[in-house]
């Protein structure tokens, strides 16, 4: 049975925040004013201009049910089904991994390293594609560039097909399944990807909102978590055109592996790093030899 709490909306909204905090939930008000949001269909601020308005029932029903299964764990964009990345709005579900702040870097990797050279013609594949957020991003910014976004996973192809159709960026991305490279042909200028980087020895020690909730696919790779960026550090260059890029989200200290890797294979100049927001390499690029 639902435990609905009483009163107008701030009333609901203190509620929910007591409720969330006993849950476990860092960041207790936030998550009860986005759950409160989307039940209300209102911008955070807006919540506050109706502090005082009363709850119709089925409101009060509906945010009662997020509230208790957001204090079981389940991840916030699952249950509003949305999320912001680099200003643009993604459907978000259990299909595939909620895109994160750090990955815009890649999106912003991209961008800057092209520079000038954005005219048509330009290929660009995404691998691990997940909800699209990468590809779709740069199909709105780079309206010349034709992208091949991947993944192993049908469902989560499914849900980036979605996201591409609703920034009408469909018509120039082809969604691929493929492991890895194994469905890839052609020869791209710029490589981009956010592929499974967490060691499957960290499982236990996960967010319970991760672990219990996003799809292992999109997390883990081998007991090292280099396992895919391994392989796909290996086989990159057969499919990059003369002085392609690769431009990859990596693990928190993960950069000098990665590093020795693209060295070692001697098929990389040029290595560059981004940043994330706390300041620590996230992104790897570099130039095809
Ligand atoms: C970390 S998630 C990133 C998703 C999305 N690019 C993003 O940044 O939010 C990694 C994605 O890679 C996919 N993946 C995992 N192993 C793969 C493989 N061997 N080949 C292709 N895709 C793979 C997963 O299904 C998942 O969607």
């Amino acid at each position: 049975m639902t435990v609905l709490f009483s009163g107008p909306v701030l009333d609901q909204l203190n509620a929910a925040t007591n409720t969330l905090k006993k849950g476990g939930v860092p960041n207790a008000r936030w998550h009860a004013e986005l759950l409160l949001g989307s039940v209300l269909e209102l911008a955070r601020h807006e919540l506050y201009l109706q502090a005082t308005d009363e709850l119709p029932v089925s409101a009060m029903v509906r945010f009662a049910d997020v509230v208790a299964r957001r204090s079981r764990g389940e991840p916030t964009q699952y249950l509003i089904g949305s999320t912001e990345f680099h200003g643009l709005h993604f459907k978000c579900d259990r299909r595939a991994l909620i895109p994160r702040p750090e990955t815009e870097h890649v999106v912003e990797a991209a961008l800057w390293r092209l520079g000038e050279n954005r005219g048509t013609g330009l290929k660009i594949l995404e691998l691990g594609t997940g909800s699209g957020c990468i590809a779709v991003t740069l199909a709105v910014h780079l309206p010349e560039a034709e992208i091949l976004a991947t993944d192993i996973s049908s469902a989560a192809l499914e849900l980036a097909s979605e996201n591409a159709q609703h920034h009408r960026v469909d018509d120039r991305i082809e969604f691929r399944r493929s492991d890895l490279f194994d469905d890839v042909i052609d020869q791209y200028d710029v490589r981009v990807a956010n592929l499974p980087y967490v060691s499957s020895l960290d499982r236990k020690s996960l967010q319970r909102e991760i672990r219990d909730w996003e799809p292992e696919d999109a997390l883990f790779a081998g007991p090292d978590g280099l396992a895919v960026l391994r392989a796909t550090l290996e086989s990159a260059p057969a499919h990059l055109r003369d002085g392609g890029q690769i431009i990859l989200e990596i693990g928190l200290g993960q950069d000098s592996e990665v590093e020795q890797l693209a060295e070692r294979s001697g098929r990389y100049s040029r290595p560059e790093w981004r940043n994330d927001y706390q300041g620590t390499r996230r992104v790897f690029c570099a130039h095809k030899v």
